[in-house]
């Protein structure tokens, strides 16, 4: 029995998935790193240090910290200019439905998101008062694939992890959710997704009645 739905927001709730995307590709040609859609799947849902890594390991040549921190800021400035005019309108199709579907049977609802800019958009998507918890990654220590994302939301919400559902678009994601014993639903491609409890195309093919028999 679900009890509680713990929603990612890059790329399940809004198309910012693709602004990440656009920031590091940017940034991967300025230094002449070798990058694409392809490439981007491994970052999906991973935080920004860790995503930066992943990027540079084709890179033509090692980064030190300072610099990596540098690089990170410069792919953080990119992003938040492409998310600075979000509004309501950036709302996937059905993203607001499912979340007022899930207070009106009773539901829990949590964000976790893997990013520092997670607050400030769901403020901006205007979706901020329907979420019980919003796990703030800043305090988060070790990042999806890691489960601690998951379980430290089920925690704030006092719910057990087993009695929680997940919504990702992300590979990481998804082993998070599932080494959190929760039961995964994956919003993109199935051969990409494979690993998940159920995919659906997009939040708005979530059929909530479903869920809520699980
Ligand atoms: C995740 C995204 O939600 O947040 C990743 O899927 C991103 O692509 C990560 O790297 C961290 O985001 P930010 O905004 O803290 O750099
Ligand atoms: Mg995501």
């Amino acid at each position: 029995r679900i009890e509680a739905v713990l929603f990612d927001l890059d790329g399940v709730l809004t198309d910012t998935a693709h602004a990440h995307y656009l920031a590091w590709k940017t940034l991967a040609d300025e230094i002449g790193a070798p990058f694409d859609e392809k490439a981007n799947e491994a970052l999906k849902g991973v935080d920004r240090m860790g995503s930066l890594d992943l990027m540079l390991k084709k890179a033509p040549r090692a980064y030190d910290a300072a610099e990596r921190q540098a690089l990170a800021d410069r792919k953080n400035g990119y992003y938040q200019k492409l998310i600075e005019g979000y509004g309501p309108q950036d709302l996937f199709p059905g993203a607001r439905e499912a979340l007022e579907a899930c207070k009106a049977a009773g539901l829990k609802t949590a964000l976790v998101s893997a990013s520092r800019n997670a607050a400030t958009l769901v403020q901006r998507l205007g979706i901020a008062e329907l979420f019980d918890h919003v796990v703030d990654a800043g305090t988060i220590r070790r990042g999806k694939p890691d489960p601690e994302t998951y379980l430290s939301a089920a925690a704030a919400l006092g719910i057990d992890p087993v009695h929680c559902a997940g919504i990702e678009d992300a590979q990481a994601g998804i082993a998070g959710l599932l080494a959190a014993r929760m039961y995964a639903v994956g919003v993109g491609d199935p051969a990409v997704l494979s690993s998940a409890d159920a995919v659906v195309g997009g939040i708005d093919g979530l059929r909530w009645p479903r869920i809520l028999s699980l």
